[in-house]
């Protein structure tokens, strides 16, 4: 088994979750290596689902190693919570299946406290954040105004940092945005609680995988949101604030890019996105309502509504490009079924002329003409098929076609959340 970094291909809430679950069986660790709780991974195992925002996706396999690393950014009170909620249902969530890298930075409460008032600001021109304080926390890790676990756990340590950055945060959130100063004493005693609280998971995670890797163990890194809320490649401003494409693995772990031996790309069988920003495919009224129902697409952290479309193989074929993705797998294919055609855009048109890269800019993109392909579509439930040969004809010249436009292999295609629901295509990485 290679090691491999999973990522979404789209922009977030692809089936990341429950394909690192399938897979997780086969790796020694599961490292998370950017985001935070802005992320939800769904996992369903016969009638129980565990949504998770900050542990890794191989965290309800038995014998398998977590671990967050130092690119991700954890709320230590959200962190507990799913800790403990998980032990409560059974899983095993303790030091000897969950590390974190003493490197990863703190949520504070002013980090949200900015997310929130930023977005009531800015009212029509929001990002649509997850409102968790992801933003702002990275801003202070560029900043180097940061509090990393390391500083956490340490009473003195935090109680100096704290000094260091809170007056000046408190001056951007009374001052600038309006809001409520965040008192010193407050917060510490409460925060120092969480720090003895997770004093035992924190250790120097590059060392940890690097040195396993030296010991023959392999590795899955698992990425959250998706290439298209990539800070740098995504639909920028309209993006997350890090690395979400593979490219955030090694920085966002200290292992070094060499270790990667390929890259497994997550999509949905059309697109989905929840917050604001351009989305070139987006179906609107009806038939988007239709596809949000069936699909059940309504945040996993938020509970937002996402927004529908189809499936979009121009923007596919970029993040697999700069991502290095070699395979897909395919989620959700069962919504599909009962839609009379389906659409796949294969190309995009600005002011009438077809375009030959994806656009870099957000007010290009909300002015593109997407080319279309219509496909016949199926009217019956798949979702018990087993076989790709059990698959209507139709659906089956669907795979045909996204393969052939991405130019990326579908390597399994699932057709139900839950950890049976799957077809593979190809043996797994041949
Ligand atoms: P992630 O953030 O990429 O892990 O994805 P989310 O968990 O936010 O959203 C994916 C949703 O689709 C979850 O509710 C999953 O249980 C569900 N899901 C995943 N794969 C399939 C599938 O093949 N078919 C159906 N119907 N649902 C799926
Ligand atoms: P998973 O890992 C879908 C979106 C937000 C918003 C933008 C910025 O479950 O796929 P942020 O709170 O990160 O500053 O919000 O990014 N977003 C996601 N959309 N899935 C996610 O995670 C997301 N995490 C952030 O909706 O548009
Ligand atoms: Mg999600």
């Amino acid at each position: 088994m290679p090691n491999v970094v999973v990522i979404g291909a789209q922009w977030g809430d692809e089936g990341k979750g429950r394909i690192v679950d399938l897979i997780s069986e086969k790796v020694d660790i599961v490292v998370r290596y950017q985001g935070g709780n802005n992320a939800g991974h769904t996992i369903v195992i016969g009638k129980e689902k565990v949504v998770l925002h900050h542990l890794p996706s191989g965290i309800l396999r038995d014998g398998k190693l977590s671990v967050i690393g130092n690119g991700v950014v954890i709320d230590p009170k959200v962190l507990l919570q799913e800790i403990k909620e998980l032990i409560e249902a059974g899983h095993t969530a303790d030091e000897t299946n969950l590390k974190i890298s003493d490197r990863t930075h703190v949520i504070m409460p002013y980090h949200r406290a900015i997310d929130l008032a930023r977005e009531s600001m800015n009212g029509k021109g929001k990002i649509g954040t997850t409102g968790r304080g992801i933003g702002p926390v990275y801003e202070d890790k560029a900043a180097r105004r940061g509090i990393k676990l390391a500083d956490l756990i340490d009473p003195d340590a935090l109680s100096n940092r704290l000094k260091e950055v809170l007056d000046e945060r408190n001056a951007y959130l009374t001052k600038v945005l309006g809001g409520d100063p965040i008192e010193f004493e407050e917060i510490f005693n409460e925060y120092s609680k969480y720090g003895e609280e997770l004093k035992k998971f924190s250790c120097d995670a590059s060392k940890l995988l690097n040195d396993s890797i030296s010991e023959g163990q392999n590795i899955l890194f698992e990425g959250a949101q998706g290439a298209l809320l990539d800070i740098d490649f995504g639909t920028y401003p309209y993006v997350t604030s890090s690395s979400a494409g593979s490219g955030g693995a090694s920085p966002g772990t200290g292992v070094s890019p060499t270790a990667v031996d390929t890259v497994l790309g997550i999509a949905k069988a059309y697109t989905t996105r929840v917050g604001e920003g351009p989305f070139p495919t987006e179906i609107s009224g009806e038939l988007g309502e239709k596809l949000r129902q069936a699909g059940g697409e309504f945040g996993a952290t938020t509970g937002r509504p996402r927004r529908c479309g189809w499936f979009d193989a121009f923007a596919l074929k970029y993040a697999a490009q700069i991502n290095g993705i070699s395979s897909i797998a395919l989620t959700k294919l069962d919504v599909l079924s009962g839609f009379d055609k389906l659409n796949i855009c294969v190309g995009y048109k600005y002011k009438g002329a077809e375009l030959s890269s994806f656009p870099s800019t957000s007010h290009v993109l909300d002015e593109i003409e997407p080319i279309y392909e219509e496909m016949e579509g199926w009217g019956e439930d798949i979702s018990d098929a087993k076989e790709l040969s059990e698959l209507p004809a139709q659906a089956r010249k669907y795979l045909e076609k996204l393969e052939e436009v991405t130019g990326v292999r579908i390597y399994t295609v699932s057709l139900g959340p839950s950890r049976e629901k799957i077809i593979f295509l190809h043996e797994l990485f041949s």
